[in-house]
């Protein structure tokens, strides 16, 4: 039985191991994808094992997505975003060689998640709150998508004025202020816990602005509970998430000098099974 995993620290509330077993299942792959707390120190063991071929495959959440770069054969990801999601195994039938190698699946989540819902960034007013692990990943995808400008806000101004020196573009913004936008995209850890509040008036925000919250569970953070009340269109980070575990789901089952994986389907029960938790 071939073994999958997902670790970052803290773990519990990761949906992935129930919606990659249940790809698995429908595909016939006798496969098991389990989730793994971890601490950085693990993680050279973690790889060893895939190398080894303890496990076959692995997606990488908050806070490793940059310090597991380091221990991999190879890196296919946009530098600027300096983040993993996503390891598996490259082998090469003829030579029998393997690789290591990590992708990125977050920034064509995002993409995807968009056009899911039909919402054209091109042109448009973009405003980043946060600068945490997801962002430049985010951030990288918005500049793909040619919006008039992205400011960025974020609590620890370091932050941001590191993700300014990969992204030179961005517009950096005062913690708690807030300028003219199209589209505003919760990139924080806030709205986790129930009385999160991200610094916003919506009293002073304007009518049809779009809010986009990369958090998924809850469903309605307090940033989009209040947008909504405002009449706003807003989305949660669902459909991210799961574009981006289709993709790696992809990744992980590419056959040895095959071009394709598997693209599993994204369907009614797929979506009902992560509404259950
Ligand atoms: P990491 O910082 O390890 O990448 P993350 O969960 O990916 O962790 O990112 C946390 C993000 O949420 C950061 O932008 C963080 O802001 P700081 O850089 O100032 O820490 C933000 N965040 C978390 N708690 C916050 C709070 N109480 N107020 C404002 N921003 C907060």
């Amino acid at each position: 039985m071939k073994k999958y995993l997902v670790i970052g620290n803290p773990i519990d509330h990761s949906l992935s191991p129930k919606l990659h077993n249940y790809w698995f299942k429908k595909n016939n792959i006798k496969a098991i994808y389990e989730k793994k707390q971890v601490k950085e120190n693990d993680i050279g063991g973690i790889i060893s094992d895939i190398r080894s071929g303890k496990i076959e495959g692995i997606n990488v959440t908050v806070p490793f997505k940059k310090s597991v770069i380091p221990f991999l054969d190879k890196v296919e990801i946009p530098e600027k975003t300096q983040s993993v999601n996503t390891i598996y195994i490259e082998k090469n039938n003829i030579t029998g060689s393997k690789k290591i190698v990590g992708r990125n699946t977050d920034t064509l989540g995002f993409k995807y998640s968009l056009e899911h819902i039909k919402y054209n960034v091109k042109g448009k007013k973009i405003f980043v709150l946060g600068a945490g692990g997801v962002t430049s990943s985010i951030i990288y995808a918005l500049e793909e998508m040619e919006p008039s400008i992205i400011m960025l806000s974020n609590r620890t101004k370091e932050k941001a004025e590191n993700l300014k020196k990969l992204f030179p573009k961005l517009e950096l913004v005062k913690w708690g202020d807030i300028r003219n936008f199209d589209m505003i995209i919760n990139t924080t850890s806030l709205g986790l816990k129930e009385n999160d509040k991200l610094p916003i008036n919506y009293d002073r925000i304007g009518s049809d602005k779009f809010f986009y919250d990369v958090i998924y569970n809850p469903k309605k953070t307090n940033f989009l509970l209040e947008a909504k009340k405002s009449g706003h269109q807003i989305e949660n980070g669902k459909m991210m998430f799961v574009y981006q575990a289709q993709e790696a789901f992809r990744l992980f089952t590419i056959a040895p000098n095959a071009r394709a994986g598997l693209v599993p389907s994204i369907n009614k029960k797929v979506l009902q099974l992560l509404e259950n938790d």
